[in-house]
């Protein structure tokens, strides 16, 4: 794995919701372009943009259509060269969101396969006849209904995991593997750092494709979808064909993926993918009904997954740490506290910057936003949420208790627009948004943040600054302090002769914790709020995160 995608700072860009540069109401590259040096100035060392290829947009850019195209809303491939260029001139790497399990539903190459069961292109999707005229098995799709389509013009089904219009390719067929090779190499040729793999860890399917005893889309995902018979024969070709011939970084989005499995992705042994990012932390607040079954937060879970993981991935593993993106409601309203916002906003940051792995700054957590307050289901645009809404419905449930869970879990939370400033559409766009800013942008914006020296903002941009100091914070290793008050995270990391001691706590006590660390003359470094302490205590504030040498 390369040293600058262990080291780097890495931030994730939504696209259609970051800058609008034409009035369209909708983000576009140029727009991205023209904030470059606001990321840069953050120190953002890479970007991950979620996809900007050819898309129809049902599921905003998860669907691609051609994937050697930009998708026309964002601009041209010469407004991407531009942003490509300028990136680079300021140190910024760029990673592209490359979906390799399915296409768009209008990809030439569906709409070849579709066209006639002797069609060269039909394998290179799943086809099949139904079954005692039902779908071929009882699967049914991450986002709603049978996973299996039925397609008038040959009278078969065709497989797809997400909504009817991204159907699954068969990597089974060598051709298609070839395709994606070829896109992948079209990209890094033009001088793209990287990608990060849309659900990686579904593309080789069981083709037998029996029947599942439950239809729990956890279980579904874990048994039948993830982890397939030829998954590390495809990766493994993938690092052969593509990854091994640049100085190129690759993520993959590991859903589904078991904590006891995770080496066998990302060990450099296995040449297969440099890192993945796991969802384990996310199940902390939600029921088995899952995404929108919502719990109370369980803390010492959440802080004892982090350090499961870390050391599951042991000393040549590497890991990302993230709390927040694209398909997540807002950290902040998540993890955070309703009474120490900012406070809350600011330890989270410090978690995702401190930990051992490439830390990921979703856009708009580095100002501390906040989830968005929907009343009616008319407001929501996402197709997950208005999919499980019309399942929840259907099931019994009632309209309110839909609305406060989508109010934690909408993807739509963290799609809201950049507020740049407390203008009408926050200085996104000067048209109409495509999907409205959260009026929190009275408040929390950026141009606000920049002026407030204690601003999340700024404690972010320490933060960024303080890891590219500290050899320990950026690659040292962790070591867990688990005699601590509940609710109180602490670890030493550890480089050399180098060593810093980290404390947050998550919670909305004051905690007194009683250190020996103290008398080995800590010094302290950097924390949300200022220090109480004695020769053997450390009096802690609400959602007090603080660094110390020692
Ligand atoms: C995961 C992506 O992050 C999500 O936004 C998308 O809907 C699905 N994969 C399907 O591509
Ligand atoms: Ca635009």
């Amino acid at each position: 794995m390369q040293d600058w995608a262990k080291r780097g700072v890495m931030y994730q860009i939504y696209p259609r919701s970051y800058q609008d540069s034409n009035g369209d109401g909708i983000g576009d590259l140029k727009g991205i372009t023209s904030r470059l040096d606001y990321l840069a100035d953050l120190g953002v060392d890479i970007i991950w943009f979620s996809p900007i290829f050819s898309s129809p947009n049902y599921d905003n850019g998860y669907d691609i259509s051609d994937y050697r195209n930009i998708m026309q809303e964002m601009g041209t491939m010469a407004d991407f060269d531009e942003l490509l260029s300028e990136a680079h001139k300021r140190n910024i790497k760029v990673l592209l969101d490359v979906v390799l399990n399915h296409t768009s539903s209008e990809h030439e190459w569906f709409k070849q396969s579709k066209s006639s069961t002797d069609n060269p292109y039909r394998d290179y999707y799943f086809w099949k006849p139904e079954k005692d005229g039902a779908p071929p098995n009882n699967w049914i799709s991450i986002f709603e209904g049978s996973v299996w389509e039925k397609d008038d013009i040959t009278d078969e089904y065709y497989l797809h995991y997400f909504v009817k219009q991204q159907p699954d390719l068969n990597w089974e067929n060598p051709k298609v593997r070839e395709e994606l090779v070829a896109a992948l190499r079209f990209w890094l040729d033009k001088g793209v750092d990287g990608f990060r793999l849309d659900v990686i860890p579904l593309i080789s399917k069981n083709i037998d494709f029996p029947d599942s005893d439950s239809q729990n889309i956890g279980h579904l995902i874990t048994t039948h979808y993830a982890n397939g018979p030829r998954l590390h024969e495809y990766l493994h070709f993938l690092h052969d064909r593509v990854w091994k011939d640049y100085n190129c970084f690759t993520v993959g989005e590991g859903v589904g993926v078991p904590i006891d499995e995770i080496k066998n992705y990302v060990s450099a042994d296995r040449k297969e993918l440099d890192t993945i990012y796991h969802f384990a932390h996310f199940e902390v607040d939600t029921g088995t009904g899952g995404k929108f079954d919502c719990i109370p937060v369980d803390y010492e879970k959440f802080i004892s997954i982090f350090y499961a993981w870390d050391q599951a991935l042991g000393d040549d593993g590497w890991g990302i740490v993230y709390l927040g993106n694209h398909d997540l409601g807002r950290m902040t309203s998540r993890f955070g506290s309703k009474k120490y916002v900012a406070e809350s906003a600011k330890l989270l940051n410090s978690i995702i910057l401190t930990m051992r792995g490439t830390p990921i700054i979703y856009m708009g957590d580095e100002i501390g936003m906040t989830n968005n307050q929907y009343s009616d289901i008319t407001e929501f645009n996402d197709v997950q949420t208005l999919n499980s809404y019309k399942v929840h419905i259907y099931q019994g449930g009632t309209v309110d208790d839909f609305i406060e869970a989508a109010n934690i879990q909408s993807r739509d939370h963290a799609r809201t627009p950049m507020p740049w400033t407390d203008e009408t559409h926050g200085g996104f766009t000067a048209g109409t948004p495509w999907l409205a800013l959260n009026p929190q942008k009275s408040t929390i914006n950026v141009r606000q943040q920049l002026q407030d020296d204690h601003s999340v903002y700024h404690f972010v941009k320490a933060l960024i600054r303080l890891r590219k100091e500290n050899e320990a914070l950026a690659i040292g290793q962790i070591r867990p302090i688990l005699d601590t008050p509940p609710r109180v995270m602490q670890f030493i990391r550890v480089h050399g002769e180098e060593r810093l001691w980290v404390i947050h706590n998550l919670s909305d006590e004051s905690v007194e914790v009683q250190s020996e660390l103290l008398n080995e003359n800590a010094e302290l470094l950097l924390s949300n709020q200022e220090i109480m302490n004695d020769a053997d205590s450390l009096y802690c504030k609400p959602w007090q995160t603080a660094i110390f040498k020692i």
